[in-house]
């Protein structure tokens, strides 16, 4: 018998015309039952000439097998609940998940994240002191990360950071000073402004500490600006904040960027310096690291440290907001669990 395609094409295309008007038994018994139009084309095979006969033989099997598989999604029980199940991709998820699957709190509104609950007062309470809002970035170079802020290439408080790098050598802002260089070039004297951030560090996390957390720097630039001016400025913040008076008093800290330098201290906000387990019992908590800006990193901004100082501050977000709330475990900030959500 001379090999030719068209009888396997036949039957494919007469396969396609049935397959929208015919059922699926009916389809099977036409294709595929004993007396269907396959077995007749499989018999074929054998009557090929020596030569045709594995060529023919595949291409029946692939249009055997193609058959058998429509065949099968048509009639398996998978069909019907596809056509009967309206889905529709354009409602909220909760419309589309079966009442049995609904996550308990999901009948429930949801709510802002307590740590943008607390982030809007702050920023709310800096603005009503006059500070201007700048948001921080999430991807930086070299020179705004360290270099700007008197970290030379090779200066060992480089390591403090635990910077996760790029393969393009970009860096992800381990503290949102990498805002600073930015803010002294964009603003006009008298500079007062906040900015809050994403930061990362490459560090192992455990109950205080997260490889992905939020800062908020403030940078103050003007004529005779003494540190007196930066605890009174900070304490104000802090107060307002913990809605309560507080004492402070500081501890001598390094980084490169200030000169002097200083860790603010707090008297704990619960207890009243009596000892708490928030304070961990000693009546005080560091709350941030603060100090004049260095005259290296004014010239660097453009600005004349002979005429001008100022001073800046970083704060950790997640761990103030910790602290207010009596929250153990900073993981749970970026868990996305929903009990611990809908207690804010
Ligand atoms: N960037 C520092 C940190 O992440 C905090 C800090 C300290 C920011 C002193 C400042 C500053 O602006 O002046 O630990």
């Amino acid at each position: 018998m001379k090999f030719s395609y068209k009888e396997i094409t036949k039957i494919y295309e007469e396969f396609n015309k049935d397959i929208d008007s015919i059922s699926s038994d009916d389809l099977k018994k036409k294709y595929l039952s004993k007396k269907g139009n396959l077995k007749d084309l499989l018999k074929k095979i054998g009557e090929q000439e020596k030569e045709d006969r594995a060529k023919f033989g595949k291409e029946v099997n692939i249009l055997k097998n193609f058959i058998e598989e429509k065949v099968e999604i048509l009639s398996s029980s998978l069909k019907p609940k596809f056509s009967k199940e309206q889905i529709d991709v354009t409602a909220p998820f909760e419309k589309n998940t079966p009442e049995d699957k609904k996550p308990k709190l999901l009948n429930k509104l949801g709510s802002t994240h307590p740590l943008t609950q607390e982030l809007e007062k702050i920023l709310e309470i800096f603005q009503k002191m006059g500070f201007q809002i700048e948001e921080s970035r999430q991807i930086d170079d070299d020179y705004n990360m360290f270099q700007s802020l008197n970290f030379p290439i090779g200066h060992p408080a480089r390591d403090n950071w635990d910077t996760f790098w790029t393969e393009e050598n970009l860096v992800l802002p381990a503290h949102t000073s990498t805002m600073q260089n930015r803010i002294l070039r964009k603003y006009e004297i008298p500079i007062r402004v906040v900015i809050p951030g994403r930061c990362f560090r490459n560090e192992a996390t455990d109950a205080s500490h997260e490889h992905t957390f939020y800062q908020i720097e403030g940078v103050y630039v003007d004529e005779n600006i003494s540190m007196s001016h930066m605890f009174g400025t900070i304490k104000a913040y802090l107060e307002a904040f913990f809605e309560t008076e507080l004492d402070i008093k500081s501890q001598p800290s390094y980084f490169p960027f200030t000169e002097p330098d200083a860790e603010f201290v707090i008297s704990c906000p619960f207890c009243k310096k009596e000892g708490c387990s928030i304070c961990k019992y000693t009546g005080w908590i560091e709350i941030m690291g603060c100090g004049m800006i260095h005259p290296h990193v004014l010239t660097e901004g453009g600005i004349d440290p002979k005429k001008y100082s100022g001073f800046a501050w970083g704060f950790g977000l997640d761990r103030l907001v910790m602290i207010k709330n009596g929250i153990d475990d900073i993981r749970k900030l970026h868990s996305g669990e929903l009990e611990f959500l809908d207690q804010f």
